[in-house]
């Protein structure tokens, strides 16, 4: 579409993040299956509740422009998914694998807070208070996710130092492995699926990063 002005922009800008929300309801059981840890897990899933409800909010605020809700596709979550699966592909290590998936998850919540941040603030100049108020809500919600991603982290980090006596990623050989995928979890399936969705997607000699 033609952007001429402010409302335009913020329409696009409404379908873009409308597309990359969706693409998430996907992605986000993907990582949630793949997460070592329980509490991880957990997050995940709490995350893909609140963007069920994400997208109806952008639902409401398309209705309330008189809009019909449509996505343009968001080459950047596209980009960003892709490499969450690559963390999820190449990731052998569980605990390797949950800070990958973490740093993959807060990169889509920081793209997704600076869109929201425009969306609200664009809303206002154009004195769409309804809207506000929605995107206000989920803007909030991506800031508490980030958060909550941040304190996992430093758990992890924490469990890492102690668990390497005091050395940070240094763990004695005998000691079990910490955030073992749980029994009847069923990671190795969906890995292989994955692994061979991005298979697909390498371009043939591409350098191994
Ligand atoms: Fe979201």
């Amino acid at each position: 579409m033609k952007i001429r002005n402010l409302e335009d922009l913020f329409v696009a800008e409404l379908r873009d993040i409308y597309h990359a929300e969706k693409q998430l309801l996907k992605a986000l059981p993907r990582m949630a299956r793949a997460s070592g840890s329980g509490e991880l897990r957990n997050a995940f899933q709490e995350h893909l509740e609140q963007t069920q409800h994400q997208v109806e909010r952008l639902e409401d605020v398309f209705a309330e422009l008189d809009q019909k809700a449509k996505g343009k596709t968001c080459e950047a979550m596209e980009g960003l998914v892709a490499e969450g699966k690559d963390v999820i592909n190449n990731a052998v290590e569980p605990d390797a694998r949950d800070a990958g998936l973490i740093a993959s998850a807060q990169k889509v919540e920081h793209y997704e807070i600076a869109s929201y941040g425009c969306l609200v603030s664009w809303a206002e100049q154009l004195g769409h208070q309804r809207a506000v108020e929605l995107l206000k809500q989920t803007l909030a919600e991506e800031k508490a996710a980030d958060q909550k991603l941040t304190e996992l982290a430093e758990r992890r980090t924490n469990r890492e130092a102690q668990q390497g006596d005091g050395q940070a990623g240094e763990r004695p050989a005998e000691q079990p492995r910490l955030q073992q995928p749980e029994p009847g979890h069923e990671f190795n399936d969906e890995t292989h699926a994955a692994e061979e969705e991005i298979a697909e997607r390498e371009p043939a000699g591409a350098p191994d990063m």
